[in-house]
């Protein structure tokens, strides 16, 4: 596809954690800010895009998922025949004296028969024959990567790499009120994201336990409001916001009858009536007068993400209760739980 104006084709590099999801968070932080983009690939851990160079910053400051991406210089069979040919073709003149580095990864096992460290070799000796700029292995003002795929060899310019250490240091246990059945920082972030919602926009959780997507989602510049029908997660929560030097809207009550409106966006894990409880009530009964109710608080056009058990069937759920099914992620938990993680439109 050719490249439309102002965009340039980037090359993402993904966290294997999840198949789908991983690739549907940069959709939606992009959507969720109005940068247009053309999907170009997916492949194993490795989304190409056309995108507005200034994505790049966006994606780095809010994905979960994202390792780092940059512009994409070639792509080529993985042999060194090919690879060698595909950097020479490559119009260096972009470096303009400026010192490099060059770095070569493996996605996954594809490809042994081609080295990284050859491949690393190969681009420094090539960009080094092409130009005038110097080697830099310490601090270059350029990182040139070569990653090896499914699809062969990328070649790519590091725009954005990722500091993930701030998810390790948010685990929940490291919070000053912690309950069994919360998500990790990591997974909480994703699930925000998938509810589009852009920076200052209103984003409600309204099973919010201890606060871990509220945390995710004010860190992200959102305005984070929460809800849950125990008290001691509210103070909980409260606790745990206070935290982060972070603020949020807390109200005790009902998930089922949600005293809000105009939300442009829900992301969610409802109790499954088996780590966290439902207060008494079936959890298929909670999730269906959730949806139900939610559909009606959410702006037109807002996403709402939510958890569920697969035998619930939250897609039939969600339509039921007037949503439009956007896309489904299957996660295996354990032997007896598997979710099933939908995003949904208000139409
Ligand atoms: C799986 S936990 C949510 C965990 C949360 N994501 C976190 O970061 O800690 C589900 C929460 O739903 C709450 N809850 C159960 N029934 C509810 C209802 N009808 N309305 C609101 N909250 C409810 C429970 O008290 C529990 O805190």
């Amino acid at each position: 596809m050719p490249l439309k104006a102002g965009l340039e084709r980037v090359l993402l590099l993904l966290s294997g954690e999840h198949p789908t999801m991983t690739y549907s968070e940069i959709c939606a932080i992009l959507d969720s800010e109005g940068m247009g983009y053309d999907a170009i690939a997916k492949h194993d851990q490795i989304f190409l895009l056309d995108v507005n160079p200034a994505a790049m910053e966006l994606l780095g400051k809010r994905s979960a998922y994202l390792m780092e991406g940059g512009r994409l210089l070639a792509q080529c069979a993985a042999n060194t025949e090919d690879c060698a040919k595909s950097l020479e073709n490559i119009d260096w003149s972009f470096l303009g004296g400026k010192s490099f580095g060059a770095r070569a990864n493996r996605v996954r096992n594809y490809w042994r028969n081609l080295d990284t460290q050859e491949l690393q070799g190969m681009i420094g000796g090539i960009v080094k024959g092409n130009t005038d700029s110097i080697v830099n292995l310490d601090c270059p003002e350029v990182w040139i990567k070569g990653i090896i795929s499914d699809a062969g060899v990328f070649f790519y310019i590091i725009g954005v790499s990722t500091d993930r250490s701030g998810f390790t240091a948010r685990r929940p246990k490291s919070r000053p009120y912690f309950h069994p059945g919360v998500l990790e920082p990591k997974l909480s972030r994703a699930f925000v994201n998938l509810s589009g919602v852009r920076e200052g926009g209103l984003f409600v959780d309204p099973f919010c336990g201890t606060g871990g997507f509220l945390i995710e989602a004010a860190l992200m510049g959102m305005k984070a409001c929460g809800m849950d029908l125990d008290m001691r997660m509210v103070n909980g929560t409260g606790k745990n916001v206070a935290h982060y030097h972070l603020d949020c809207d807390l109200l005790h009550g009902d998930a089922k009858a949600l005293p809000l409106s105009a939300i442009d966006g829900i992301s969610t894990d409802p109790p499954y009536g088996r780590g966290t409880t439902t207060m008494g009530m079936d959890a298929a009964s909670v999730l269906l007068g959730f949806l139900r109710g939610a559909s009606g608080a959410l702006k037109k056009g807002g996403k709402l993400c939510t958890a569920a058990p697969i035998e619930l069937n939250p897609r039939r759920m969600a339509q039921e209760s007037g949503f439009k099914v956007i896309e489904e992620h299957q996660m295996r938990v354990h032997k007896s739980l598997t979710r099933s993680i939908i995003v949904v439109e208000r139409d």
